[in-house]
């Protein structure tokens, strides 16, 4: 648990949920006992304990999450993970291990080996980043031959390194993460092995996409299917093509059933979002001709489905909101008849049947990207509409005062830049909009908080007097569409 950064979000959207985080070092959960006691959340508790004292009555739990540890812990630390997986999960519960994967981290361990040759020397964290970096950087620019396999790897490495592990200057991941002093990665099949030496049997994996081999080119697929006996040898294979270094692998006891046959039906119980846009936004949802609807990164999902089409455009409106299937589906009805009151036959085969299409639409574009369609199992609570004196996510808000980079409602790490940024930690429901406005004026004329618009500085008291009250909107509706408002 790194200072609660994953735990106390979770805690505050899911209230009536209780959590529990444990780690060996004492300013870990003290830090993470700040965040919690500022932002006064009752229903998580952070223990400074280390995972070889847990025992059977330290509670059952419904989800055990251990992240970025399994790897940088020596094998007897490793195999009690997997035993408190077991020990301490509820019988239907489910349990998220990430980890190191070999084969791609063979190559990825060489440039490790070197950057920890080359700082061997260095005892002092910083001083050891700073070298590890330089030496990144020489490698990359002298590699001697350009245009072979170990240059692009050395290449894209760096990259790697450098939008991975150090946002917001953040050196701290490669030291964790890179330059541990124990680093173990495993082939998939050995990991499954060992779960399942401690009674626990391989779920899924967290970034779903990643399991379906259909995701793969036909041809790749098919012969995938032929050489892999089971779950486990297939997805070993799909590690071999794809070079990976990295599983959340979920894990459930080995004596649960599973289904793992995927029906349009199972959707009843998610929630969808979707951020995907149609092509003409003039749409006619009641035409069965084919339209497209783009993800932000271009993925589509193409339907001549008038229900389908109608529930996408919902989607489109209500986004970054997730909403339950059926209320969905009820959504489109009302859309295509045009009013909010038409209740649908739902004994009739056309529903059903609709039900069906819509379903099997939005798992397929799921299974494929999550770009596209999101499944969500709770709808997380947060507003779109902004009010007169709005409330921010305590969490958010007590990270605002530290960091640029923001844990928001939908879970998801976000980086706030200028007047967003400064706005945020006065959301606590005291000021008005008039309020807010005044004293962003005053901050910004005697020069305390600076913003630009148009790419200046804005610094006259006359502009900003001008430009402010349009800036504050602009900045009050950029942080409900990131899912950062409550009230
Ligand atoms: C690399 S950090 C990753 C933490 C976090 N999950 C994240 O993603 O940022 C691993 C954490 O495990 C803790 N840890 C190491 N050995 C432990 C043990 N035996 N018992 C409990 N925590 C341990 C370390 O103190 C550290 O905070």
């Amino acid at each position: 648990m790194r200072r609660g950064g994953n735990l106390i979000p979770m805690a505050q959207g899911l209230p009536e949920s209780e959590f529990v985080g444990i780690d060996l070092s004492a300013s870990q959960i003290a830090d993470g006992q700040a965040m919690v006691d500022a932002v006064e959340l009752k229903n998580i508790r952070l223990n400074h304990l280390d995972i070889l004292d847990v025992d059977a009555g330290f509670g059952q739990f419904d989800y055990i999450i251990a992240h970025g540890g399994y790897s940088w812990v020596p094998s007897q630390v490793q195999d009690k993970i997997l035993e408190v997986c077991r020990q301490n999960l509820a019988p239907n519960g489910v349990a998220y291990v990430s980890y190191n994967t070999y084969p791609g981290w063979h190559l990825h361990g060489a440039i490790r080996d070197m950057m920890l040759y080359h700082t061997r020397q260095v005892a002092e964290p910083a001083e050891q980043i700073a070298q590890a970096r330089e030496l990144l950087d020489f490698l990359a620019e002298s590699v001697l031959t350009k245009s072979n396999a170990y240059a692009g790897f050395l290449h894209s490495y760096v990259n790697y390194v450098k939008e991975r592990f150090l946002p917001d200057g953040d050196d701290a991941y490669l030291f964790h993460n890179e330059l541990a002093e124990v680093n173990e990665p495993v082939y998939f099949y050995q990991f499954a092995e060992r779960a399942a030496g401690h009674g626990l049997r391989y779920l899924a994996e967290a970034q779903f996409q990643t399991m379906l081999a259909g995701n793969l080119p036909d041809k790749v697929s098919v012969s995938l299917r032929q050489m892999a006996k089971n779950t486990i040898a297939l997805e070993q294979y799909m590690d071999f093509l794809r070079n990976r270094m990295f599983r959340q692998t979920l894990l459930c006891h080995q004596e649960v059933q599973l289904k793992s046959k995927l029906t349009p039906e199972r959707l009843a119980k998610f929630y969808v979002a979707s951020s995907a846009l149609p092509k003409n936004p003039e749409i006619d949802i009641h035409s069965t001709s084919v339209d497209k609807f783009y993800a932000p990164n271009g993925d589509t999902l193409a339907t001549d489905h008038p229900v389908t089409k109608a529930a996408m455009l919902y989607l489109t409106e209500v986004w970054p909101q997730a909403v339950a299937f059926n209320t969905l589906l009820l959504a489109a009805y009302s859309r295509l008849n045009g009013s909010g009151d038409s209740t649908p036959d739902f004994a009739s085969p056309g529903f059903a049947n609709d039900m069906q299409i819509l379903g099997a639409g939005l798992l397929n574009a799921y299974s494929y990207n999550e770009d596209i369609v999101e499944l969500h199992v709770h709808a997380p609570r947060f507003v779109r509409e902004i009010s007169e004196r709005p409330v921010a996510s305590p969490v958010a808000r007590f990270q605002a005062k530290r960091n640029t980079r923001i844990t928001n409602l939908r879970h998801e790490l976000i980086q706030l830049e200028g007047l967003s940024h400064y706005l945020l930690s006065y959301l606590d429901g005291s000021w008005s909009r008039a309020a807010l406005l005044k004293v962003l004026q005053n901050l910004l004329i005697e020069g305390t908080i600076e913003v630009e618009q148009d790419g200046k500085p804005l610094k006259a008291p006359a502009d900003i007097k001008r430009a402010l009250p349009e800036m504050l909107e602009a900045a009050l509706r950029s942080l409900a569409d990131a899912a950062l408002l409550v009230g």
